[in-house]
């Protein structure tokens, strides 16, 4: 009998494809947002559940799954949303997908920095709605990404890899991480020992760490008075991990230049000040969203159910 799979969201065609084939998969072809409740209820019966970062496993929902459930495989790389103690406790296995989102992760990262730096917002919104009336040498003028020096805070996959698409700008690197990465993975990237140390050396700042209490509002106003005057932030990674009120003084305070962000704290009802300031380049959480990745990361999902249910370790177990 093949295993019952609760899978919460409308999943790529070829991903659903091999769901269908190797399980007997419930799937959400309305793409409609579950409630707690709805994932509880639904759950019974179900082995295993393949979820986004758009549903909570507070330690109470955990708490409230039925026996039945082993494993939650995630569609995401990220897994804050999931009370990795609570799955623990109760031993019920946690997977991520790691590795197949970092090259688009880290093109929308480039994104981010290009777009608020040269003021993307603004332009499109000009050019779409007919204020475009001339072009002067002091017209919608940004700042230059090219030569400049890009602090990355999580020199993760993500954060290499961004690394290695900044040096086509010619960019400086400088980085802080947990642990200092092999020579081999820095290529001359310069570490910091503290994120206080790496801040004075950042014109540019990508965060690129993984959502936890310890980095919880880790860009705090006290961080971003470190960073030289004008500097750029952007963020691909948790909206959990910048103080946004800290944030949004610099902003308005112009101590920053402008920012990029494709997450937030409360998403997506975000703080209205970042739509109200112009120097932000504001995106929806689609750091992963191309066909290819979101295939790979169906397929990666999928990887690890397989292996659970073939009495396997699945490969990206983080609980
Ligand atoms: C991830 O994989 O963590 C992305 O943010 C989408 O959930």
């Amino acid at each position: 009998m093949k295993p019952r799979v609760l899978v919460t969201r409308k999943l790529p065609d070829a991903v659903e494809a091999r769901l269908r084939r190797d399980y007997e998969a419930i799937l959400n072809p309305t793409d409609t947002l579950y409630t707690s409740e709805e994932i509880i209820k639904k759950a019974v019966g179900m082995a295993a559940i393949l979820p986004c970062h758009t549903e909570k496993f507070t330690a109470e929902v955990i708490a409230r799954l039925p026996e039945c459930v082993k494993i939650i495989a995630n569609f995401s790389v990220g897994y804050d949303h999931v009370d990795v103690d609570a799955a623990k406790k109760r031993g019920l296995i946690v997977t991520n997908t790691p590795d197949v989102l970092s090259d688009a992760t880290a093109e929308l990262t480039m994104m981010l920095m290009l777009g608020a730096a040269r003021r993307a917002s603004e332009g499109e919104r000009l050019v779409r709605t007919r204020q475009w009336k001339d072009w002067s040498p002091s017209f919608m003028v940004g700042v230059q990404v090219t030569g400049k020096r890009l602090g990355i805070l999580g020199f993760g996959r993500v954060g290499q890899v961004v690394a290695e698409r900044a040096r086509g700008f010619d960019m400086e690197i400088h980085y802080h991480n947990r642990r200092r990465v092999a020579p081999e993975l820095e290529k001359g990237a310069i570490y910091h020992a503290t994120p206080e140390e790496l801040m004075v050396h950042c014109d540019f700042l990508a965060l690129h760490c993984v959502a936890s209490p310890e980095t919880n509002g880790l860009l705090n106003a006290e961080r971003i008075a470190l960073l030289p005057d004008g500097a750029v932030v952007v963020n691909a990674s948790r909206g959990s991990v910048i103080d946004e009120d800290a944030l949004i003084a610099a902003l308005r305070s112009g101590k920053l230049y402008a920012a990029g962000l494709d997450v937030f704290i409360n998403e997506p009802a975000i703080r209205p000040e970042f739509r109200e300031l112009t120097n932000v380049f504001l995106m929806p959480h689609i750091g992963s969203a191309t066909r290819e990745t979101r295939d790979g990361m169906g397929f990666r999902a999928l990887d690890n159910l397989d292996a659970f249910f073939a009495g396997k370790a699945p490969g990206d177990r983080v609980a």
